[in-house]
């Protein structure tokens, strides 16, 4: 019943080949503080963030700074890359004082190999990705379901700046419900909601451009990058036509730690976000471009294992969680004072003030942004998959509670267990409450509606819940598209946990070896209706 299930969910905007990946797990953070040597080179930051990678990370470091670090806080100890975003607090309402929310687990940075000749970050390559200043969300409603990728280039919604807003997501964790998918919801769900719906806390999510004009860099850190036309997967602009290994970040945080409980307030990001809309995250290579070539084009596996990948393992084990804890970089000397994740502060690192809104959010020198590139139509030759269709996302669902299963290591399959019960809520040390926690990208579909389907107030679980291990499932509702002759019939079924957006879905289930299953289903599917990849 499962694998049927998982077949007939799998249909939409499959890709034709296996989506070869590897998840780098950055269990450590390497520090929290105002710091960012690409958007503030040689200076303090305007706001703080969560730093992970190599120990060489500092105001002013630059490729061989960070390749000279003596540490990573990554698993391959050839990574020497420093991976950076905004880190979260809570604003209580009562006390008018900010708190750092503990992230859990570190950061995995998803090493995501799509589309043809993808080549390696070269010496002193650097990219932003999202708007730091960005308060509003411009690409239709922002608490409805995104469209179907496939109308995004007949709404024109492929433009840069849109692409850019679909790349940021936060992800409402319950472990005991089906995951939602990632890229789902685009702004930072306020507590209220979080309470409610999230006791898992909150993933953020934010994927990279992946096209690529061969530079190093450029002035607003973005132009020599872009999005394909589908955010993760898609058609390159004429101008970026290089791809590059696709980046996705992920760190999860804990909103509903104990000392938030009851309390009442706003998450707020350090760059004084609340909207979620001006998310962002930061990427500077410290590989050897050769081994990450190498790693490129032989870890090919789909499983997201680094361990499946023999470059990485051929010159001894992978760092320990605690090797990756304890890597550090250094503290700035101007810097030394400030304690960014101290327990309570009357403001935020930096003096940053909360901004809500656009208006008062766009500084004065004018940041850059998202400058539309012109997009290659998205659907031409076939490249894509054309379903000009709609299903709704299914809103309110069934919720069985399901122990899922809880286990201390990434699970083969791409499946990434996240443990609700070891994370320790009173503690901001990115060390100590580690909790493997568990996604998998793999390549998914679209169901949604062209219109809206609100992914507000209903549940939490935009796809549908899981279930009980075992537990058979239901068909509700079956839907028959066309599209360039091909017919084919959807069948969604009920407990399945499915996933919206991008190619990239976020599957949930109780035991590993479904998650076999399912993907082995959804490779097998593709063959069968000998869809096109994106
Ligand atoms: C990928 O490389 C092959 C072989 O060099 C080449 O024929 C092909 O055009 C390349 N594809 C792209 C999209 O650059
Ligand atoms: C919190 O978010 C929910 C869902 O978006 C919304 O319905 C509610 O009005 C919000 N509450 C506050 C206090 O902003
Ligand atoms: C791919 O990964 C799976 C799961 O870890 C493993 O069983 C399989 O042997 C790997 N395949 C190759 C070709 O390495």
């Amino acid at each position: 019943m499962a694998t049927k299930t998982l077949t007939t969910l799998a249909i939409l905007g499959m890709s034709s080949v296996t989506e070869a990946f590897w998840r780098m797990e950055c269990r450590g953070s390497t520090g929290v503080a105002r710091v960012d040597p690409i958007v503030d080179f040689g200076k303090v930051s305007g706001h703080a963030h969560t730093v992970h990678g190599s120990s060489g990370f500092g105001m002013g470091a630059a490729y061989a700074d960070l390749t000279g670090g003596d540490c990573t806080s990554c698993a391959v100890k050839q990574d020497k890359s420093a991976y950076w975003t905004p880190n979260m607090y809570f604003l209580d309402s009562e006390t008018g004082e900010y708190s750092p929310v503990p992230q859990v687990g570190g950061m995995l940075a998803y090493y995501l190999l799509r589309g043809d000749n993808v080549t390696a970050f070269p010496t002193g390559f650097q990219m932003v990705a999202g708007s730091n200043y960005r308060r509003d969300y411009t690409v239709g409603d922002p608490y409805s379901a995104d469209p179907p990728q496939s109308n995004w280039a007949a709404l024109k919604q492929t433009g840069q700046s849109d692409l850019e807003q679909r790349a940021v997501g936060f992800n409402c964790l319950d472990y005991k419900k089906a995951a939602e998918p990632s890229l789902y919801r685009h702004y930072l769900p306020n507590k209220t909601f979080t309470d409610a719906n999230c006791p898992d806390g909150l993933r953020l999510e934010l994927m990279f451009p992946s096209c690529w004009n061969g530079g190093l860099d450029s002035d607003d850190h973005k132009s020599h990058v872009a999005y394909p036309d589908l955010v993760g997967n898609g058609n390159c602009p004429d101008t970026h036509t290089q791809r590059l290994v696709t980046l996705f970040f992920e760190t999860i945080w804990d909103t509903n730690a104990a000392e938030f409980q009851g309390k009442s307030g706003s998450f707020v990001m350090s760059n004084g976000d609340r909207t979620g809309f001006g998310y962002h995250g930061d990427f500077m290579t410290g590989w050897d471009p050769e081994f990450l070539q190498e790693a490129v084009d032989t870890c090919t596996n789909d499983s997201g294992e680094l361990t499946d990948c023999g470059v990485f393992t051929s010159n001894g084990p992978l760092l320990s969680e605690a090797e990756q804890r304890e890597c550090k970089f250094k503290t700035p000397l101007v810097l030394a004072a400030e304690n960014a994740i101290a327990n309570t502060m009357t403001e935020l690192p930096g003096g940053v003030q909360i901004q809500d809104g656009p208006e008062s959010a766009t500084p004065p020198g004018g940041n850059i942004i998202d400058q539309a590139t012109s997009v290659i139509g998205g659907i031409l030759g076939g490249d894509s998959t054309p379903t000009t269709t709609s299903s709704s996302i299914p809103s309110s669902t069934p919720s069985t509670s399901t122990p899922i299963a809880t286990t201390s290591s990434i699970q083969s399959g791409g499946a990434f267990l996240e443990n609700p019960t070891s994370a320790t809520p009173s503690t901001p040390d990115f060390g100590a409450d580690d909790v493997p926690s568990t996604t998998t990208p793999s390549s998914t579909p679209t169901p949604s509606t062209s219109t809206s389907t609100s992914i507000v107030p209903t549940t939490t679980s935009a796809p549908p819940a899981t279930s009980e291990p075992g537990v058979s499932y239901e068909v509700y509702s079956t839907q028959t598209i066309t599209s360039t002759g091909l017919v084919e019939e959807i069948i969604w079924m009920q407990p399945v946990v499915y996933v919206t957006e991008d190619s990239f879905t976020t599957v949930t289930l109780p035991a590993q070896q479904k998650v076999r299953k399912a993907r082995d289903h959804v490779v097998q599917h593709r063959h069968n209706h000998g869809r096109r990849g994106y």
